[in-house]
């Protein structure tokens, strides 16, 4: 079938908005017409490899018979129906899963429609459970630098002040703590400092602190970055001293991403409260969830308000509940925690790139692979180049990154490596 004049761009371009661009000076889409494994098809002909497992949720890469026959069997049932005053088995069967695959103290689940919004939830919950032990002091979050949590307001105030444009909003959003980025980076030695100097913030602030939001391991959007375990340590350990929640957002890092199934583990600790999505329904639908212990729930029920103000249309979205539950069977099926390494062997091809003198940097961490820039990407002009490779991988800033589906083969990886050691090596970029 030539599905080349079914994509209507000139409507595209002149009625719809994509992420991060202008209305009138759009970045170039591209019109896809199906996937399938860790392939995107296009339009124009062109097959590409995925290197970014759609903003990393697509872990089983597309069209996964199972998650497939999960959607059609549920759709055959019940799409929709509202969770208010009603329960059913798919979002039942989800949670089940959920609190058995996360830390232990985390019982409680409350079930979203994106990351942002269980990032809004986690955060009215620590603001709920204060007012809910007397103390209306606690009105504020803190977080490092380099941050990203979501593009809705509460989210975005925590988020990196300078990548999220917080001076566009200034006067709307409010004004949290924001700490120092962490800076001892995983696999090396942890600088005991980093400790001291959050423990200073700590002290300054932890009267008017509800919450500290943290990713576990990996601050991904705000900079690739890979931190030490021990600075998560570190900040348990403060927020028990100076009685301050613990939100985690494994929103990006969840379900295997990082090497473990929660990056949290990497540091052998629980948060009080987590947000989780993207992965969590394996790509295919919107579905989020902000989890958290007994302790927490139970003082938020026995407050004032006695109940958790928040409430979606869409919430336990019976579709998008049964998929999760058939993409954490798979996961959990398969010997994922080898296929993460088999895939961080694989993403050792990046390391070529170290020697290219616009390199600053080369670094994986279980399925992530990073290659920074001393200067930033024109995103058109390499995405053109990458298009003209056959592979699909979108930069930001100074960086150029793989989060590809766990499906991917070495033989992709390294199909994936050369496209960005040529496109950097011949200035595509
Ligand atoms: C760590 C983290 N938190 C929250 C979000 C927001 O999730 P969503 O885009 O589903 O709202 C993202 C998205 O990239 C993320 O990486």
């Amino acid at each position: 079938m030539n599905k080349k004049h079914t994509i209507d761009l000139d409507f595209d371009r002149q009625h719809i908005w994509h992420p991060y661009t202008s209305m009138t000076q759009p970045l170039e889409v591209y019109p896809v017409t199906h996937t399938q494994g860790n392939k995107i098809y296009l339009a124009t002909g062109e097959c590409l490899i995925d290197g970014m497992a759609s903003w990393w949720s697509a872990i089983h890469g597309y069209g996964h018979p199972a998650l497939k026959a999960a959607m059609h069997q549920q759709i055959d049932t019940m799409s929709h129906v509202m969770f208010g005053g009603i329960t059913h088995q798919p979002a039942i069967e989800l949670c089940k899963k959920l609190v058995a695959i996360t830390p232990e103290s985390l019982q409680k689940v409350f079930l979203a429609d994106s990351g942002s919004v269980s990032v809004e939830v986690a955060i009215k919950m620590a603001l709920q459970y204060w007012l809910s032990q007397g103390i209306t002091t606690k009105q504020k979050l803190m977080t490092p630098l380099k941050g990203y949590h979501g593009d809705t307001f509460a989210a975005m105030s925590v988020c990196d002040p300078v990548n999220s444009m917080h001076s566009l909003y200034s006067g709307f959003l409010p004004e949290h703590v924001f700490v120092p980025a962490p800076v001892s980076q995983f696999g090396e030695l942890f600088d005991d400092n980093e400790a001291e100097q959050l423990e200073h913030y700590f002290k300054l602030h932890h009267q008017q602190v509800a919450a500290f939001i943290i990713e576990p391991i990996v601050q991904n959007a705000g900079g690739m970055n890979f931190y030490h375990p021990d600075y998560l340590k570190a900040v348990r350990r403060l927020c028990d001293e100076y009685d301050v929640l613990l939100i985690c957002d494994e929103i990006a890092t969840g379900f295997g991403r990082t090497g473990k199934m929660f990056a949290v583990e990497h540091s052998d600790i629980e948060p009080d409260i987590m947000c989780i999505g993207k992965a969590l329904t394996g790509g295919t639908m919107t579905l989020s969830a902000t989890l958290t212990t007994d302790k927490i729930a139970i003082g938020i029920s026995e407050g004032e308000a006695g109940v958790l103000m928040h409430g979606p249309t869409f919430m336990g979205n019976p579709l998008a509940c049964a998929v999760a539950c058939a993409s954490i069977d798979v996961l959990l099926q398969q010997n994922w925690s080898m296929q993460i390494t088999q895939l961080n062997q694989a993403l050792a091809s990046l390391n070529k790139c170290a020697e290219l003198e616009q390199v600053k940097n080369v670094r994986t961490l279980g399925a992530i692979g990073v290659v920074e820039l001393a200067c930033e990407v024109d995103v058109a002009k390499i995405q053109a180049y990458f298009i003209s490779q056959n592979v699909w991988i979108r930069p930001f800033g100074k960086l150029i990154y793989l989060m590809p589906p766990y499906i991917s083969t070495a033989e992709d990886i390294n199909i994936l490596s050369d496209a960005i050691y040529n496109a950097i090596a011949n200035n595509q970029y």
